[in-house]
């Protein structure tokens, strides 16, 4: 059952992915702070039931569900414990995610097959969940956790790059079209923040972000609906910048350039 110390039934549904580290942990007392009603999902259990019982002791409502979203029928029967327990759902937050170093040297379909069945198979069967009952209700939110990593090709990330690209795709795509059902959707690229997913990383991070900075401001692009939410701007500039720089360009500044991950 949801934990709720108030027993307050007002604010949104919302069903969050990820959110038992990182941003999507840093992400759920922010709106449920203001009253959303939120469904707290992720693989380890323990991790949210602490977040739910935090959020409850601010006064908040919280149901951990324990969840794989590369399992579509796990992601249909949460979605369907989530509506049960806490009513339908206003806002489809698609956090989860993984990311790992794919050197093209040692290129493993494996391992773009692993990332693509998280960051975007996972997106797709919340989606495929959700989507129906905001579409018959001519109303609700889509936010999906992109990546600046996602507008260029980058050397050592191909998986995670072009599993980001099909993301931020894939919404753009979604939010043209669901527009006419009154239904918003909200792509969210952060650069990099300190979260366990960079914390391995051992390569250079320009514009590194705190965590609560980068939760801010996704936080604030949800409220205000926004289509599109990037950070830190310093990165986000130089990022969109590097489209359209011609290929030749971009191939010699990133000469010699792999990721290497601890
Ligand atoms: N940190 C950054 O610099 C950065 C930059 C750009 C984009 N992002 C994106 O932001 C999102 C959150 O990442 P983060 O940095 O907060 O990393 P994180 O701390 O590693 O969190 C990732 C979250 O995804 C969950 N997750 C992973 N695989 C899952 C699966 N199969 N089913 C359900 N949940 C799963 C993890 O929970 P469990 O392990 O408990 O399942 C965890 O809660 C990701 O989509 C990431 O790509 C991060």
């Amino acid at each position: 059952m949801a934990n709720s110390q108030s027993g307050a039934q007002s604010g949104r549904v919302v069903f969050l992915t990820g959110a038992s580290s990182g941003l999507g942990e840093a992400l759920a007392p922010l709106l449920a702070r203001d009253g959303d009603r939120i469904c707290v999902t992720a693989r380890r259990a323990e991790a949210l039931d602490a977040l739910a019982a935090r959020i409850t002791e601010a006064g908040g409502v919280a149901l951990p569900l324990a969840l794989d979203v590369t399992d579509q029928a796990a992601v249909n029967a949460a979605v369907e414990r989530c509506v049960r327990e806490l009513g339908p759902i206003d806002t489809l937050v698609c956090n989860a995610g993984i990311g790992d170093a794919t050197p093209a040297a040692r290129f493993k379909a494996s391992a773009l097959e692993s990332i693509y069945r998280t960051n975007v198979f996972g997106v797709a069967y919340c989606l495929e969940a959700v989507l129906p009952s905001m579409v018959e209700r001519r109303s609700g939110h889509i936010v999906g956790v992109s990546s600046l990593a996602g507008y260029r090709g980058l050397p050592g990330n191909g998986a995670y790059a072009s599993s980001k690209a099909a993301v931020t795709n894939l919404l753009e795509s979604v939010r043209v079209e669901v527009q006419q059902y009154d239904i918003d959707v909200t792509t969210i690229c952060p650069g990099f923040v300190k979260t366990p997913m960079t914390a391995r990383n051992q390569f250079p991070m320009p514009f590194l972000m705190e965590l609560e900075d980068a939760a801010e401001a996704m936080y604030e692009g949800i409220r205000a609906r926004d289509t599109h939410v990037s950070f830190p701007w310093q990165l986000a500039s130089i990022v969109k910048a590097a489209r359209a720089l011609p290929d030749a360009i971009y191939d010699r500044a990133l000469k010699g350039k792999t990721a290497k991950k601890g």
